[in-house]
């Protein structure tokens, strides 16, 4: 049994890497068809090679460029994989560009992205209006907003005349998200002791939950969570979010907004919490690791490893790695025993939708850029 086991950490070692090799390279006019993961909007090859970076499985990509003619998918990121790491096919496609996840390259996990896009809209995502002068003050705006992640500025010569000069500031999730949290006997989850999670600030948040209390109101989004420190934090990230509540039986993290009024019940298996502001976040949510939980999906790719520690301690090791899944020796099915997955989201601005227009500038946050 011992030997199986050699052999098989043997083997997922060497495959590994094989597709851990630095390709930064951007091939021009080149595609790689097919093996498509999904695709992402992104506004130039930079980005959507970040994309490509930050998505858990993604191994290569092609980009569909601003002077893509073929049809209407201009701003299209594919995003890709294949067993073997390459592309199946390598094939000449005029307006597009191909490269590689930059995963083995030790990526930096907040790039500076200075860039401006003149006559290109970020769609959606807008959570504050305001008029600025000209696009470098949206961008200062955008840059000193702790929520903004990007923006999109409607110049002087716009028609309808009405809205020029009016500065759209955006936003995208900037933490590591657990798309899919359930519980299961002999797993335990949790997240990199080494992620990077907010702007440093001298003052510490004064953050209080409320057990066994429903805010009551609907809430505008609702995200699967593991407990209610990261529901908290999930709020103080968000522009919207006045307050939260946190169901810890279906372990969901429900998001309100109600800036008006705070209304208390009592209501048990409820915890609530209001969003903090300015201030350094607890990280203990990120530091607890959390026993009989799955965070299923987002797989970069797994391991065999003695414990739940030492998967911990892989993840915080591994610079893509953001969250983790450990598989205990008491788990149903034994063909899994040991695996320590590594997991991770994408966490860099995403606009979710880019598109031409005439007299507008698009750009993001410079905060990763000083
Ligand atoms: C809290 O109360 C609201 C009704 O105001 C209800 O819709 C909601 O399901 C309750 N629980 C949570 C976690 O929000």
């Amino acid at each position: 049994m011992e030997v199986f086991f050699i052999v098989l950490s043997v083997l997922s070692v060497s495959s590994l890497s094989l597709s851990q090799e630095c390709r930064r390279e951007l091939l021009e006019n080149v595609d790689f068809p097919g093996t498509d993961i999904k695709f992402v909007y992104s506004p130039d090859v930079q980005h959507c090679q970040y994309l490509c970076t930050q998505h858990p499985s993604c191994l290569f990509f092609t980009f569909l460029r601003a002077d893509w003619t073929r049809d209407d998918r201009t701003f299209y990121c594919y995003l890709k994989s294949t067993a073997s790491g390459r592309p199946k096919v390598e094939k000449g496609l005029l307006g597009v560009t191909s490269g590689y996840s930059l995963k083995p390259c030790g990526p930096d996990s907040q790039p500076c992205l200075s860039r401006m896009y003149q006559n290109v809209d970020f769609l959606g995502a807008d959570y504050r209006t305001l008029f600025t002068a000209d696009y470098e003050e949206c961008q200062r705006v955008c840059t000193e907003d702790p929520y903004c992640q990007f923006f999109t500025f409607v110049n002087h010569v716009f028609t309808p005349e009405r809205i020029r000069y009016k500065c759209h500031l955006k936003f995208s999730w900037p933490l590591p998200r657990t798309l899919n949290v359930n519980r299961k006997p002999g797993l335990v989850s949790g997240f990199s002791h080494s992620v990077q999670l907010s702007q440093p600030s001298d003052t510490a948040c004064s953050s209080k939950l409320f057990p066994n209390t429903n805010f009551t109101g609907s809430s505008f989004e609702t995200h699967p969570a593991g407990t209610p420190q990261y529901c908290l934090a999930l709020c103080s990230a968000h522009p919207r979010c006045s307050y939260f509540s946190y169901q810890s039986d279906s372990l969901t993290c429900h998001l309100k907004n109600n800036p008006n009024e705070l209304v208390m019940r009592a209501q048990e298996g409820v915890t609530s919490g209001i969003a903090t502001h300015f201030c350094q976040q607890d990280t203990n949510w990120a530091k607890t690791a959390l026993e009989g939980v799955d965070f299923q999906g987002s797989d970069i790719r797994f391991e065999l490893l003695d414990g739940a520690e030492s998967c911990q301690k892989a993840c915080s090791m591994d610079q893509n790695c953001q969250f983790y899944t450990y598989v205990n020796e008491d788990f149903v099915d034994s063909a899994y025993w040991r695996r320590c997955y590594l997991k991770r989201f994408i966490t860099m601005p995403a606009p979710p939708k880019v598109n031409k227009l005439a007299n507008v500038v698009s750009g993001f946050t410079r905060r990763n850029c000083i």
